[in-house]
Order: structure tokens, then sequence, then C-alpha cells
């Protein structure tokens, strides 16, 4: 069992005040707080380590090498990928899915499709309407049921020899669902077709295995699993990263350069042109650790009775209705109270030191499906609990006793 009052205690943001009040944080789908040890790794590396990786032949540049790479040694074993050179480093989930999708601008043709869901962040979709644009394919989008989950029978319809390449989130942002992943990777892979994942929102709260997985493409950012913004990792088999090209010039990620002709690094550095954030990188590392030090199989167990037990008490608010209800979900619940606008409630519980997302979570064809302006969106980490749900679920009943 998780001790939550320790895991708390490594968390100084968590004992601030906002507004006068205790903070009770659950923006956590927007970006997780970060443990002592992610703060002072940052601080020491710019205190004392400070230096660029892979250029130099000097000490610090070295030191600083060697912790760069080793996170992406951990990387490797936390998501099970075959080689330490399938890992790329980028700015975060949004980055690593245009660096593909720049990608297979060179890959794709007319009468070629990709295929993606109506559950998407717009990270998701934006770069394939432009990949899309570019090479004359054609988007294809799996409709979502009313539960919030993908409609499987149609998007098993939509697969033909024409689908060269499905990309869909691991979990929704704004709905909380997980989806079918592996039914829809071996059902993408019979027709032959590549397979991404945006896996923002599943990494740290759901175990990966790449190799069960079986997944072409995964990316995710550190910044949403207690670690820095400003570092993202794309994961691709070697096949899938050795068939794109790189995505951005410059330097790291050349072999050789004339003005003739110009080659490329091997994997990975092929993808990690100029400086990187390496602070953000080395400090990745340690927010790994803090989560397999306490097993993503148990975070996953203490988020889902933390759902649970939010999802009972916010039903009991008279006039609520939640957006994504199917049985498979993670650690998000997306709300409305009949009359009320989404924005209000989050700006009322704001004043009582309570921090959720309101508007369209960066999804607006899911607002659209259903209709609506936006939610208000509590999601949660490993260091909420039940009493900071009961502080919020007050809340929410107060705003709504002064909206009405
Ligand atoms: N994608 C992040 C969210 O869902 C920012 O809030």
């Amino acid at each position: 069992m998780l001790n939550i009052s320790e895991i708390r205690k490594q968390f100084p943001i968590l004992s601030r005040k906002v507004n006068g009040t205790d903070l009770v944080y659950f923006d956590n789908g927007a970006t997780t707080q970060k443990p002592q040890v992610v703060i002072d790794v940052v601080n020491n590396y710019y205190a004392n380590e400070n230096s660029n990786v892979h250029r130099g032949v000097h000490f610090l540049s070295g030191l600083a090498t060697d912790k760069f790479e080793a996170t992406r040694d951990i990387i490797q074993q936390f998501i099970g990928a075959k080689h330490k050179h399938e890992i790329i480093f980028t700015k975060g989930t949004t980055d690593a899915i245009n660096l593909v999708a720049n990608g297979f601008r060179s890959l794709l043709n007319k009468g070629d499709e990709v295929i993606i869901s109506e559950l998407e962040h717009h990270s998701n979709i934006v770069p394939w309407q432009m990949c899309c644009d570019f090479t004359g394919a054609t988007l294809k989008v799996i409709p979502l049921l009313d539960d919030g989950s993908l409609d499987m029978i149609t998007f098993k319809k939509l697969l033909s020899e024409n689908t060269k390449l499905v990309s869909v989130a691991h979990v929704s942002n704004a709905l909380g669902t997980i989806n079918p992943i592996e039914e829809i990777i071996s059902n993408a892979h019979k027709v032959g077709a590549k397979v991404m994942i945006d896996g923002a929102q599943a990494a740290s709260h759901i175990p990966l295995d790449m190799q069960k997985l079986g997944a072409d493409l995964y990316c995710f950012s550190a910044h949403k699993m207690y670690g820095p913004t400003g570092v993202g990792v794309l994961y691709g088999t070697d096949e899938m990263l050795n068939a794109l090209p790189p995505y951005q010039g410059g330097g790291e990620m050349i072999k050789e350069v004339s003005f003739e002709k110009t080659t490329y690094a091997e994997l990975p550095h092929k993808f990690e042109a100029g400086t990187p954030n390496i602070a953000g990188v080395i400090a990745f590392k340690n927010a790994i650790e803090f989560i397999t030090g306490l097993g993503v199989e148990n975070i996953a167990k203490y988020e889902d009775e933390l759902l649970q037990y939010a999802t009972a008490e916010i039903l009991k608010i008279e006039g609520v209705k939640i957006y994504g209800t199917s049985k498979n979900k993670s650690g998000i619940i997306s709300f409305n109270i009949e009359g009320l606008h989404p924005y209000d409630i989050g700006v009322i519980v704001d004043k009582m030191g309570i921090a959720i997302r309101t508007g369209h979570h960066c999804a607006q064809p899911i607002m659209e499906r259903f209709n609506i302006p936006g939610t208000a969106r509590i999601s949660v980490a490993v260091y909420n609990t039940k009493e900071e749900i009961d502080v919020c679920i007050n809340a929410i009943k107060k705003a709504k006793m002064m909206l009405s």
C-alpha cells in the first residue's frame, strides 16, 4: 500500500496556500507537480554541472552527457523498448507528434489514409490535417459512442489497404477513456498500417510495455509524470524511425556536412537537432525513479480508488452530468452542472484554493460531439487524497449554490 502522506511530503508545492487556504491541486492532466528531488537535480545541474552534451572532451561535458544518456537508459527500461536508440528526446508530446507527422509527409501519397479519433487532443489532430493537406492523403475519424469510448465497429470498417497510419490517444485527456489500443494496433497491423499512440495521459498512470503493445510509435511528456516541462519522449521501433526522414536540421543530427551533400547521424541523434533541455532530461530520470519506486501498478490502483470515490461523490450533486462514463477510465472526471457554465465553477473553486481545469481541454471536437461549450475537469495524481476530493466536492456544492 502506498503511504500517501509520505509521498505528499516530497512535493513542496502541496503545502502552500492559495487564496488563503491549503492548495488542492486537481489539474494533473495539464501538468503534475514536481517532487523535491526533481527540483534539486535541476538546480544542481545549473549550479554545478552545466555543460553541453555530446560535444566536448572536457569533464563537465562528459558528465552532462553521461547523465543525459542515463535518462535514455531508464526510459528504455520503463517502457520496455528493445533498443536504447529507439528513445528520442523531444520538447514534449506535441513535438513528438509533429516530428512524426512531418516525417510522414514523405511516406504518404494521394489516396492514402490516416485514421485518428474523435477524442483526440488538438495536438493529435492538427499535425495530421497539415500532413494530409501537404500529401493529398485523406484523414478519417473514428467516432465516439455516447459513453466516450471509441466506436470500434466503425474503426474496423474504416481500415483498408489504403490505411497507412492510425494515430490515437491511449487515454483521453478530456474524458478519461482508456482506449483499447492493443486491439487498435493489432487490427491496424492486419492491413499493414503503422500505429502511433499519444500516451501523454497514460505514462505514469498505466504500466507500459512496448513489446507487448507492439505500437510502432508511442510518445509522452515528462511534465505530466512529475518531471520538468519541455521534455518529451518519442519511442519508435528501429524500423519505423529509420523509415522517417529527419525533422529538423542542425547541429548534432548530422554525420557530415558539405554544401554538396549532408549525411545524417544514426538514431537517436538524427532526430535531436540543437541543444536539448539538458537539465530537464537529466531530472526526468529522477521523476521516473519516483514513479518506479512506488510502482506504476500501485499508482494505477490508488488513482482508480480516487476516481471511483470522486465519481460517486460528484454524482450526488443534483444536476451533475459526467462526460466519459466508459468502463475503462483513468483518473479524469469531466463534468457539467445543469444551468452553470464550467468556467464559473472553476473560478469559484479557485477562490477556495482548488485547481481544476475548465474549457474545451484542447479537444473541441469532443465538445461538439456532446454539444457543450466545455466541461470542468478534475484529474488526479498519486499525491491526491480522498479528503481533498471531499474539499473539492464541497467547494463545487458552494459554487452551485452561489451561481444558482
Ligand atoms: N493536454 C493538457 C491537458 O489536458 C494540457 O490539460
